[in-house]
């Protein structure tokens, strides 16, 4: 558990999930995502993944998660990030993706992947920020049919 802070001064805790949580990651879930994850899916990504699924806690309560992969013991694959709408732009998203990489990085990874909306410009800055790069484009990877870019960052 870590104890950091956001840019407006506010503390914020980051721990791995825990069960108890999970209703909570879904509502931020639902207000995030068009298709969001179903609840089932957080469950076994909490059971088998724990230690890469990371949640920001404020107040006690869940404001924002990330929920990545090991891949073949060397690509840390971030699968998903949100932050509750009412604490955006506070810098816990970069908060969330730096811890995440830390873990992987723990881990043995010095590679990270992950996929986002080809019209999710607010995610491609963040992810810019942090030095990934767009490497190529997945068309119809999205249930609605919207492409994807695979975005990498080395170590
Ligand atoms: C993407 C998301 C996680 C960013 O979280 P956040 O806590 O608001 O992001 P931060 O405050 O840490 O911002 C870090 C950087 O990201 C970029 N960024 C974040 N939101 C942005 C926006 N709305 N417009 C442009 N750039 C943005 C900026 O470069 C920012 O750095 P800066 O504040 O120094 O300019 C958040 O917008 C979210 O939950 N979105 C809905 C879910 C989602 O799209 N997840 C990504 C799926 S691939």
């Amino acid at each position: 558990m870590r104890v950091l802070r956001l840019k407006d001064n506010a503390e914020v805790c980051i721990r791995e999930v825990s069960l108890g949580d999970l209703s909570e990651v879904y509502e931020i879930e639902k207000l995030s995502f068009k298709d969001p994850y179903p609840l089932d899916l957080l469950h076994t990504f909490a059971v088998l993944n724990s230690d890469t699924f990371l949640v920001a806690v404020k107040n006690g309560r869940v404001v924002g998660y990330v929920i990545g992969v090991l891949r073949w013991d060397v690509i840390g694959h971030i699968l998903n990030i949100a932050v509750h709408p009412c604490y955006r732009r506070k810098g816990l998203g970069e908060l969330l993706m730096r811890e995440i990489m830390d873990v992987f990085r723990k881990k043995g990874a010095r590679v990270f992947r992950l996929e986002v909306r080809v019209s999710n410009l607010a995610a491609q800055r963040l992810y810019e920020k942090l030095g990934f790069k767009k490497e190529y484009t997945i068309p119809n990877y999205y249930s609605d049919g919207e492409a994807c870019y695979v975005m990498f960052k080395r170590d």
